[in-house]
């Protein structure tokens, strides 16, 4: 059974890693999906590839946003995963001690002030026909302290909160449109590629990186995928303002926990 039948989707950040699995998973479910990315070349061929629409759209930019809004007015549902972690030019410090404001504003503006305006978007979108499932991709990063990653945590974390005002503002307008938020860790994609490296040590970096996941291995955007087309189907009509872990169940538990 396809559960997007009929249903207008929109993915930011889609090129390539989640968005484009969320893209894929979105389609074979009988969605039309408009493939959005800020990089031109790698959307327009994974669009082709994938066999659906490409939109230019660099979620930072609000004319970006106006112009989306003249392509795709009506929208059944958004998905706002574009994102960065601010390493993707290579490591600098994230901590908060040494953090640069400009590295802190390059993050916020991607992750945060891209999802407000993917938000605005997706409510102009839907309030026509008063229906529409809203997903935010936060982090696990969003729910716990990350030194290393102080303005990726602050981000996502702030993502967290925003999807749950959004929520609840579509419910007091008496809109059946619902937002939630996925917030998943340590999935596979090439988000990871500057802190794997590909020295002879990416294994045993790799290995480090989930020693601490109980199911001791990382996610696959598929996996992710998979949630958020429960989301954007009428089956998850009675969910809003909630948070779905993808995190084979890192935050179940504490480390801190007695043996
Ligand atoms: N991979 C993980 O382990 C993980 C864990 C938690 C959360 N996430 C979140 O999932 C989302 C997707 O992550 P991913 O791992 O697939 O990342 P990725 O780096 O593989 O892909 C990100 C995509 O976003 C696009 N992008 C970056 N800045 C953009 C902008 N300003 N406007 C439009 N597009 C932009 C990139 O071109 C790229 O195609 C992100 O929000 C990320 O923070 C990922």
């Amino acid at each position: 059974m396809q559960r997007l039948t009929n249903k207008t989707c929109v993915v930011t950040g889609a090129a390539r890693g989640i968005g484009r699995a969320i893209t894929a998973r979105f389609l074979a479910e009988g969605a039309e999906v408009i493939l959005t990315d800020m990089d031109g070349d790698s959307g327009a061929l994974a669009a082709r590839e994938l066999g659906c629409r490409f939109a230019p759209l660099d979620v930072r930019e609000e004319s970006d946003w106006a112009r989306l809004a003249m392509i795709v007015p009506v929208a059944d549902v958004v998905v706002n995963n574009a994102g960065v972690t601010g390493f993707e030019a290579g490591m600098t410090p994230h901590d908060p001690e040494h953090a640069t404001l400009e590295d802190w504003r390059a993050v916020h503006r991607v992750n945060l002030d891209g999802t407000f305006l993917g938000c605005r978007y997706a409510i102009g979108a839907m309030k026509a026909a008063g229906t529409g499932s809203i997903i935010n991709i936060a982090s696990r990063s969003g729910m716990v302290g990350i030194p290393g990653a102080a303005a990726y945590a602050s981000s996502k974390a702030a993502i967290r909160n925003h999807s749950k005002t959004v929520a609840l503002y579509c419910a007091q307008q008496g809109w059946k449109i619902r937002c939630n938020s996925i917030h998943p860790a340590a999935i596979l994609t090439p988000m990871w590629e500057p802190m794997l490296g590909s020295g002879p040590d990416r294994a045993a970096r790799m290995e480090a990186l989930v020693a601490d996941t109980p199911l001791r291995r990382f996610g696959l955007p598929e996996e992710v995928a998979a949630v958020a087309a429960m989301l954007a189907s009428d089956e998850a009509a009675y969910i809003t303002g909630a948070e779905l872990q993808v995190d084979g169940g890192l935050l179940a538990g504490s480390a801190a926990s007695p043996g």
